[in-house]
């Protein structure tokens, strides 16, 4: 399964792309908007920082629109892929743009149908929002299921990009059902790389070292 990571902020994709754990990243513009500075240069940077899969978003709501963003979009780098939303214009761009050799990313996906309807669309990435149906209490899990038997049955090639995560046993459940992608907030990637008996076992083994040394006051590892 890929890790992407869900943001524009450079400090945290620094510091997980350095630790080698990203293969990519999404963006939006709520994510966006969080950081200062333009726009423009965070998207350069980002494109830049990563090798893997960027995904820039259309903020036009017609095809045209999404088709000119798309495009200038993609001007950041070869690994751009432009994320429209799932309604009527953004399957039309969706399958232009990849007709185009321009991969896209379908966002806002909440049903099986729109997933389907995506994929049939030629996108690269359906992103299905998995934390904002549990908060309205729909099991936001069961539709990665649900999606994931539906593009078993075909050969659609698009990929399933697990979004809107909101904490780890999300990330363990997208893996059980061997979903292809999670994009995380940095919170949930800090709080997987955590457990408690690491840090009192790493404690230890320091502590009894010290023991030795005392012992074997030359001795180096
Ligand atoms: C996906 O690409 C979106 O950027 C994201 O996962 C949305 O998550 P949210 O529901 O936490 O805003």
């Amino acid at each position: 399964m890929k890790i992407f990571l869900d943001t524009a902020n450079l400090e945290s994709i620094r510091k997980f792309n350095d630790m080698g754990l990203l293969d990519g990243i999404t963006t939006n513009p709520s994510l966006m908007s969080k950081e200062s500075g333009n726009p423009k240069d965070s998207m350069a940077e980002i494109t830049k920082i990563i090798k893997g899969d960027v995904s820039l978003e259309v903020v036009s709501t017609e095809f045209s629109g999404m088709l000119e963003e798309g495009k200038r979009l993609r001007e950041y780098g070869e690994n751009v892929v432009v994320k429209v939303p799932m309604t009527p214009d953004g399957l039309k761009a969706c399958k232009s743009l990849s007709s185009e050799g321009i991969p896209v990313n379908v966002t806002l996906v909440f049903s099986p149908n729109q997933a389907l309807l995506a994929a049939k669309s030629g996108a690269k990435y359906v992103s299905p929002f998995i934390g904002r149906l549990d908060d309205i209490g729909q099991d936001g899990m069961h539709l990665i299921k649900e999606i994931k038997e539906i593009f078993s049955n075909y050969n659609f090639g698009t990929k399933i990009l697990v979004a809107s995560v909101r904490h780890p046993m999300h990330v363990i459940e997208a893996a059980k059902i061997g979903a292809d992608v999670v994009t995380l907030p940095p919170g949930v990637l800090d709080k997987m790389l955590q457990h408690p008996l690491t840090k009192i076992g790493l404690e230890n083994f320091l502590k009894d070292w010290e023991k030795v040394k005392a012992e074997n006051p030359d001795v180096k590892i």
